[in-house]
């Protein structure tokens, strides 16, 4: 399967006397991927992020988008177009006074002809189960609608990788619920690439892979399963296993023999179901 993303020994710094905040990044994604970045409060989350769609620009090392070398300046709405962002607070994304003009908005800045822009903007407000709210005031809005309008505005460019940044987290466990399945389902139904930063790590056992980032550095990658199933490599960059793997750890530690890969309540129930302790 192509490569989405691929990033090759990126190094980062803001300033030319500062320290590197991405040091020797490599890493790729390919088509219909969910990749979670995980990592402690300015571990550079957000700096790579930004390069995935040609926002920063490396000065040492490559990042290659969808197929296009991100440092060709002229191909940079073309990135942005492949590559759509959606960030932290729905508030600071909304710009246009009604639901409709706001996820339109990306569509007119990327020079999508009028004529098709209709459609995108009416299939997108459906998708994500907006529909009827189009004359609305986004400021009215509950903040996991709001959320769903930035990421209606996202789809509306027919993205073929969508990055959120910390974009769950000023929602409450509905609207947070509502994002997910959202996520999921395109990613089932239309292959597109995920790229997920986050600090909640059960969020992260809906992605296929874990990326770890501490310092600027990669210290972790894997399957779900592998990264929190290493608690103790967990703690050293202060990050804990999901509630759930952490107690199928413990059960393992008091000898319960649980298969590998409990990640869910229902598999942990399950497991447990099937266990005929030895008396
Ligand atoms: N515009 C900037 N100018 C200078 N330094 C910056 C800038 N943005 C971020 N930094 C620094 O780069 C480092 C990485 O920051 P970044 O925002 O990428 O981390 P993060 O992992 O996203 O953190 P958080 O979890 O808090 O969002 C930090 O030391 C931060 O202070
Ligand atoms: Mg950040």
């Amino acid at each position: 399967m192509a490569n989405e993303i691929t990033v090759d020994n990126l190094f980062f710094r803001y300033h030319e006397q500062s320290p590197y905040v991405l040091n020797d990044i490599s890493l790729t994604v390919k088509q219909g991927e969910w990749l979670t970045i995980l990592g402690h409060n300015g571990s550079g989350k957000s700096t790579l992020a930004k390069f995935f769609n040609a926002l920063n620009v490396p000065s040492k090392g490559d990042v290659v988008a969808c197929g296009i070398n991100t440092k060709t300046a002229d191909e940079w709405i073309n990135i942005r177009r492949n590559v759509a962002m959606v960030f932290q607070n729905p508030d600071n994304q909304i710009v246009a006074p009604t639901v409709e003009d706001d996820v339109a908005f990306g569509l007119e800045n990327a020079g999508v002809p009028y004529e098709d822009m209709r459609d995108r903007v009416y299939n997108s407000i459906n998708k994500l189960g907006l529909s009827g709210l189009e004359k609305q005031e986004p400021h009215r809005l509950s903040g996991g609608q709001k959320q769903r309008v930035a990421l209606a505005g996202a789809l509306a460019l027919r993205p073929r990788v969508l990055v959120l940044d910390e974009a769950t987290s000023m929602l409450d466990p509905t609207g947070r619920k509502e994002v997910l399945s959202i996520l999921e389902k395109l990613r089932v139904e239309e292959n597109i690439s995920i790229i997920m930063i986050t600090h909640d790590v059960t969020e992260a056992l809906l992605s296929d892979r874990i990326i770890i980032l501490a310092e600027g550095s990669i210290v972790h990658e894997g399957v779900p399963n592998q990264i929190f199933t290493d608690e103790a490599s967990l703690g050293k960059v202060g990050l804990r296993a999901p509630f759930i793997v952490q107690i199928a750890n413990e059960l393992r530690r008091h000898d319960v023999p649980l298969p590998e890969g409990v990640l869910s309540h229902e598999e942990l129930v399950s497991s447990l179901c099937k266990y005929k302790p030895i008396a």
